[in-house]
């Protein structure tokens, strides 16, 4: 391990190219309060500050990966107070999904609510077996308030999204799979070296060309297909400025492996 930090409700390690942000708020089962907001917005500075790092994993301790934005700080929120922590919220995992580098959830349990908004801000979702997904805000009188209206149709749909959105269902993590809500899923003991490898594999490859790639498809993702062609081809061509294009393509050409700079 390179790198370690700890806050009170996070704690922050990076080992080689990878940084893992994981939740410390056990007795309320991880769940998100504007103190666990501030202390992200710091840890992200941190991942963005390092050069080194590629991919983020973000995962929590124990039975959960978070159960929700906290209940006890919400429950006698007025409306002004509702909307600026809503904004916070969802300023925070903006910043996620926009990282420069890929973000895995890696998700251990229970991701629920302000859980499951966490979980669809990263680009990539790998549960055990184990784990719950779901957004039970209309059982507690309110809506999703970190972006989950937004972004859980873009992931699986309109449909799927209305009805788990709608009915505040609990879902298994099996049936999150079934319905493209997470990549992949793992039992709980192999969860962490299971994605590990994936963001070792992420790693390895050109990361000038990985960071362009999450570019292209989230900006693309908020356009017409025409404008997002031209997005994805400005930053193709953007590649061949990297000393990494031309060593990676070469190698390939003299059929030899290369270790990428990032430059
Ligand atoms: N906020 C605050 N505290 C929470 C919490 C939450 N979201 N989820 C769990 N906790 C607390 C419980 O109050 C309990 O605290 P005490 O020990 O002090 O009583 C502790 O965590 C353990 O929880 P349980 O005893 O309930 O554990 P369980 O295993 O029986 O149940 C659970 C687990 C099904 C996840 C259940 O805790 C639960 O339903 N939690 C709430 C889930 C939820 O509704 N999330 C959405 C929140 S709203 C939201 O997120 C809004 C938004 O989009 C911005």
């Amino acid at each position: 391990m390179t790198s370690y930090k700890k806050f009170k409700f996070l704690n922050i390690y990076t080992e080689g190219h990878i940084s893992t942000i994981k939740i410390n708020h056990p007795k309320a089962l991880n769940a998100l309060n504007t103190k666990i907001f501030h202390e992200f917005n710091r840890a992200l500075t941190m991942v963005e500050n390092d050069n080194n790092n590629r991919v983020l994993i973000i995962t929590g301790v124990d039975k959960s990966f978070v159960a929700g934005a906290d209940i006890s700080e919400m429950v006698n929120l007025n409306q002004e107070q509702a909307k600026a922590f809503g904004e916070f919220g969802s300023e925070v995992f903006r910043r996620i999904e926009l990282l420069h580098i890929p973000v895995i959830a890696s998700i251990n349990g229970f991701a629920l609510g302000g859980g499951c908004e966490l979980a669809l801000c990263c680009d990539i979702r790998i549960a055990s077996q184990n784990a719950k997904f779901g957004l039970p805000e209309v059982g507690l009188g309110i809506t999703p308030g970190f972006s989950a209206t937004q972004r859980l149709p873009r992931l699986v749909g309109t449909g799927k999204a209305k009805e788990l959105i709608y009915t505040g269902s609990i879902i298994d993590a099996q049936e999150a799979l079934d319905i493209g809500l997470v990549n992949k899923l793992t039992t709980r003991e192999e969860l962490e070296e299971e994605t590990l490898i994936m963001a070792q594999k992420i790693a390895e490859q050109a990361p000038i060309a990985v960071q362009c790639a999450k570019k292209a498809i989230n900006s693309g993702m908020d356009t017409d297909i025409e404008s997002g062609i031209e997005i994805e081809t400005n930053h193709f061509a953007h590649c061949f400025t990297t000393k990494d294009q031309k060593n990676g393509m070469q190698a390939f050409l003299k059929r030899e492996k290369t270790t990428f700079e990032g430059k």
